[in-house]
């Protein structure tokens, strides 16, 4: 099977009331427990690459293992570009053999980012040097922190529904990230502050894009098992705290198709490493522990799979 974009993948999740998950992937490691949680489950993903995974790993191996995983497993997987910020990025991706990119320009000026989405889209829907690759933009901004950019919560601003249906039919755009109170990294709310979502904006949204795709950035849950295991052995991560796992399962039943989830798999890794260093101070083949944040990375993805996401057997 070839990689596939998200186009058939977001209809059959919106029609189903399930979201597709989207990982971040930085080595091979995390590939594999990723691909082998949604092969167990028979579920389609999402395999992310951002700017900084590009650096770190090089896009020729970020592909090359990708496509290993395919042939492994045999499921629909998508390789898609998270938070692209330039039109060169994007065009690299594609020639590259990316399925699906997103071009993310939502801290910008409202036309600015109109027209650099609609110049990626134009490109990566022409199907005369490659195949229709799909394009996600962002409207409004998250909190948090991506790759050396840190957005100050009181400057994240939440998506404006009166600007979806402009948008999306001025840009040509296949699905649309929204900021919802969602963030990025592992500190999403304060101590003491119950965590929301707004949830109104997504049904406004919604309702003026009926069936349109809607993704969720930043929507890792820091499930606190990690986090605990984490301090136990070493580490320093007070007051960790993520977006509750059931209101990502409410909004995967609404139009959200696509959830992004990178902090958790970093808890989890980090938390197998740590455990076995501290365990096993004389432990000093990286298959050693690098295997147990395997293992960690794989039950968590399961987990999401099934209690979450809901996509399981979407790969039929
Ligand atoms: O939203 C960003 C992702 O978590 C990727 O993080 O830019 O550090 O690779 P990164
Ligand atoms: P988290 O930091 O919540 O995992 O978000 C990841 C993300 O949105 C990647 O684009
Ligand atoms: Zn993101």
């Amino acid at each position: 099977m070839p990689l596939v974009n998200t186009k058939e993948m977001f209809e059959k999740a919106y029609k189903g009331g399930y979201a597709i998950g989207a990982f971040n992937v930085n080595n091979m490691e995390v590939v594999q427990a990723i691909t082998e949680a949604a092969k167990a489950c028979n579920s389609a993903v999402i395999l992310q690459v951002s700017a900084g995974a590009r650096k770190y790993a090089k896009q020729g191996y970020l592909v090359a293992m990708v496509k290993a995983a395919i042939a492994d497993t045999n499921l629909p997987i998508v390789l898609h570009l998270d938070h692209g910020d330039s039109f060169e990025l994007c065009k690299d991706c594609i020639d590259g053999g990316f399925t699906s990119v997103m071009i993310d320009y939502s801290g910008h000026p409202y036309e600015e980012n109109i027209e650099v989405t609609r110049k990626v889209v134009a490109y990566a829907h022409d199907t005369t040097n490659h195949p229709y690759v799909t394009v996600e933009a962002e409207l409004g901004t998250l909190g948090g922190v991506e790759d050396d950019v840190k957005v100050k919560a009181e400057d994240a601003m939440f998506t404006n529904p009166e600007q979806v249906i402009d948008f999306v039919t001025r840009t040509g755009v296949d699905s649309l990230a929204i900021a919802i109170g969602t963030s990025h990294g592992a500190y999403k709310f304060k101590p003491g502050v119950e965590p929301y979502l707004r949830f109104d904006i997504l049904e406004e949204v919604s309702k003026k894009l009926p069936g349109f795709p809607i993704v969720l950035h930043g929507a890792s849950s820091v499930n606190q098992e990690y986090v605990q295991i984490i301090n136990e052995n070493g580490g320093k991560m007070p007051d960790a705290i993520g977006v509750p796992e059931n209101l990502l399962r409410k909004a995967a039943t609404m139009a959200v198709c696509k959830i992004n989830i990178d902090s958790d798999l970093r808890l989890a890794m980090t938390a197998g490493v740590r455990k076995v260093f501290n365990e096993h101070p004389d432990y000093f083949d990286p298959r050693q522990y690098l295997g147990e944040g395997r293992k960690n990375v794989k039950t968590l993805v399961e987990h999401k799979i099934r209690d979450v996401l809901g996509s399981v057997d979407s790969a039929k």
